[in-house]
């Protein structure tokens, strides 16, 4: 069957199953499935796929028709203009956290040496990110997942990012300020810490999307009313030495948040919106 009949059928499938992207998601797929770029599938309609193109890209699209997430099926999302491996032991990185990349910009200087200590890393999308932008910078990543942790390690490799070192804590009970005196020397000054924690509150997991169904549990809930990792966090981070820090925040979120951090003197700054005008970021400072 050539490349248009393939599209046709699988945006049907895909649309069938629910999947609101199913025009781009048949041609991410397609191009994964033959090994060509969007250019040759839109010039090619009439090429003909060879047998084994034909069962691999079946087999991709059912795995998507299973809401699988494309980024699992393809292996890698792009954050912040950079690839990032993806597997299922990580969260894909969100376009809306890319907010934290831009808060950080506008606080510090490309050129300044700062610290910057990463909770609950993930893929490594944020500390990455940023240590992409700040090039003098120094990064900490943590995640209590081995799994994330080497998924980070190998995006740090293959972006060539080496100012970056990986821990593996429950939030900060490996990381206090002995540590960060025996790395940064001093008083082990961080000048920012970042995190987007886990923040679904566990009674709404039965409303969400498939898709969310193949992402970690660790990466996505956070307790009855989704403000147990920000309580950690304010424990964790209350006797640190740092300036700022940024955080993700859910729906609605802000104001419980910015009392968990205002009673350890942890001062909220400014709050920043998605394009949807939802409050997803919050820039603190250490008072
Ligand atoms: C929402 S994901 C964010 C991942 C990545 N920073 C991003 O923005 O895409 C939250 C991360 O926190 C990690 N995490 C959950 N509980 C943790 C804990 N107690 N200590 C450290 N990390 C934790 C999860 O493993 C997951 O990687």
């Amino acid at each position: 069957m050539d490349i248009q009949d393939n599209l046709t059928q699988a945006i049907r499938t895909l649309t069938h199953a629910g999947i609101k992207t199913a025009s781009l998601d048949a041609k991410i797929l397609l191009e994964k499935a033959i090994g060509k770029d969007r250019s040759f599938i839109t010039a090619h309609g009439e090429y003909d796929l060879d047998a084994k193109e034909q069962v691999v890209f079946l087999d991709l699209l059912e795995k998507r028709r299973q809401r699988q997430p494309i980024s699992q099926i393809i292996g890698k999302k792009e954050f912040w203009g950079l690839d990032f491996e993806v597997t299922k032991d990580v969260l894909t990185p969100r376009p809306e956290t890319e907010f934290i990349i831009e808060a950080a910009l506008s606080l510090f200087k490309r050129d300044e040496a700062i610290n910057i200590l990463d909770l609950g890393t993930g893929s490594g999308c944020v500390i990455l990110s940023l240590l992409h932008e700040f090039k003098q910078a120094k990064g900490f990543a943590c995640d209590i997942s081995h799994s994330a942790l080497a998924i980070a390690k190998r995006n740090a490799y293959s972006l060539d990012i080496q100012n970056a070192e990986f821990i593996h804590s429950d939030w900060c009970k490996n990381l206090d300020n002995n540590f960060f005196i025996s790395k940064l020397g001093n008083r082990g000054n961080l000048d920012l810490i970042v995190s987007n924690p886990p923040y679904i509150p566990q009674p709404e997991r039965l409303g969400l999307d498939a898709e969310l169904s193949y992402e970690p549990e660790n990466a996505l809930f956070a307790g009855e009313n989704g403000f147990d990792c920000y309580e950690n966090i304010a424990i964790g981070i209350k006797d640190l030495n740092f300036k700022y820090a940024i955080f993700e925040i859910g729906i609605n979120q802000e104001n419980k948040i910015e009392e968990i951090f205002r009673k350890v003197n942890i001062r909220l700054i400014e709050s920043l919106k998605d394009l949807a005008g939802i409050t997803r970021t919050l820039i603190f400072q250490k008072l």
